[in-house]
């Protein structure tokens, strides 16, 4: 892909520059060091389409497989999440009464065990094989495969249309986007609806919370973006629900044109997003400097620690923090480890800079004074099980909204 716009086809503009940066899940062995991959990260906009996404991303099957390292069940936070997910769906009015759901990238089940304990006819798409196993473990029904137009038809001819198609934390994944909308726009039924939620566009731009791009993400949504790509394939906006999970996410629901009232905040929602100049590109331009502004604050405060004596390690590898530690060239003198829960990353590095991934398990023996936060987005969560680690004077450093230990 070169300068085009994913969406309207049109130049992108060149805004954000990150440079070189390796996979942000590529949590690897010393061995693998020498074979590691890398591209170069860059975003772009376009006022047509007002879609913000990555210029170049690398190929599908190379970030989702069989030793995909990210389980979505490792926050408690995020299991409760998805229940109120389930249960504002099964309380709607968009149900026929014998409904079928369908979920894109359900990864290891954690929303749709929700609607396979309670007997709803439901469908996973997962192409990352070990969490897909995880998911068909669980009981709920999962193919693997990478969801597009031709998918689409498959589960069409074998399982039928859709009541509710449902994803979180996926749609941003996918460059083939307009594959996706068409297979969706003909997977539902007239009565059918699309709801899913990203980490959005406003968020990042309000909290500088740069960290949300990286090569997985190759579209930052907003309500304006979402409405050019469907609106393609006649579906229409009728809801958007702001979610606090991942650092300020926003819930999209859309129907096929025409079949339901549009709720109030659809129309403020978009107001509020000219005037904070998300269909701008000097929006962006504004962006980029910001973001350096937050690395070199963050990379001053790390090193004033460094020469006071103190020793930094990281709390939870998450894909988000591959771009802090590479953008802003962290070495393992500044942060000398990272503290994780899930079990594929122990005894791994960090991409590109190689930081080891210590089990969480080794936690409670740690004596030192600062932890950068890199699971910000958990820290209610985090914080509230980790009040011994607090009241025993260590601190929490955060570069969201701003850079600061506290
Ligand atoms: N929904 C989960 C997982 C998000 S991680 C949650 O919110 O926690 C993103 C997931 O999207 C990964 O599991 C990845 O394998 C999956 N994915 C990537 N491309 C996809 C595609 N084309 N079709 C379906 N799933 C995809
Ligand atoms: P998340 O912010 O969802 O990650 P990503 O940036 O990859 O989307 O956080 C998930 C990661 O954080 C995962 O590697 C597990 C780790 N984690 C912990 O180690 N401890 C915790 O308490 C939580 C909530 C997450």
């Amino acid at each position: 892909m070169s300068n085009i716009c994913r969406v309207s086809g049109d130049p992108l503009e060149l805004v954000v520059d990150f440079g070189r940066q390796p996979l942000g899940n590529g949590f690897l062995n010393q061995e693998d060091f020498k074979n590691e991959y890398f591209f170069n990260m860059q975003c772009g906009f376009n006022e047509k389409s007002k879609m913000f996404q990555l210029i170049n991303q690398p190929n599908p099957e190379i970030m989702f497989h069989e030793n995909y390292a990210f389980f979505s069940s490792t926050s408690n936070y995020m299991k409760k999440h998805f229940y109120n997910f389930y249960e504002s769906i099964i309380n709607s009015d968009y149900l026929s009464n014998d409904p079928f759901i369908i979920e894109l990238g359900c990864n290891d089940g954690i929303m749709l065990e929700n609607f396979a304990n309670n007997n709803f006819k439901h469908l996973g798409i997962e192409p990352s094989k070990n969490v897909a196993i995880e998911a068909n473990k669980k009981g709920v029904r999962t193919i693997s495969d990478f969801f597009d137009n031709s998918v689409a038809n498959k589960i069409i001819a074998d399982f039928g249309q859709a009541d509710c198609f449902i994803s979180a934390n996926v749609m941003c994944h996918i460059p083939n986007i307009h594959s996706v909308a068409e297979g969706i726009s003909k997977i539902l039924k007239t009565t059918g609806v699309l709801i899913f939620e990203d980490p959005y566009l406003g968020d990042v731009i309000e909290k500088t919370s740069y960290d949300q791009i990286y090569d997985e993400h190759v579209f930052l949504f907003s309500a304006h973006s979402v409405q050019y790509l469907f609106s393609n394939y006649n579906l229409e906006l009728i809801n958007l629900e702001p979610q606090v999970t991942h650092g300020g996410s926003m819930r999209y629901t859309l129907a096929h044109k025409g079949m339901y009232e549009i709720n109030p905040n659809v129309k403020k929602y978009l107001s509020k997003e000219k005037l904070q100049g998300l269909d701008k590109v000097e929006t962006f331009h504004n962006f980029q400097s910001k973001i350096i502004e937050s690395k070199n604050k963050l990379l001053d405060l790390l090193n004033s620690l460094k020469k006071d004596g103190h020793q930094v390690f990281g709390y939870a590898a998450t894909s988000k923090s591959t771009t802090i530690l590479n953008y802003c060239g962290i070495t393992n003198d500044l942060i000398g480890k990272i503290y994780d829960t899930t079990p594929i990353k122990h005894g791994k590095f960090s991409p590109g800079m190689h930081i080891p991934i210590l089990n969480y398990e080794e936690f409670k023996n740690e004596k030192a004074k600062y932890g950068f936060l890199f699971a910000w987005n958990h820290s209610k969560e985090i914080i509230e099980k980790e009040t011994h680690y607090k009241s025993q004077g260590g601190h929490w450093i955060t570069h969201v909204p701003e850079v600061m230990a506290f």
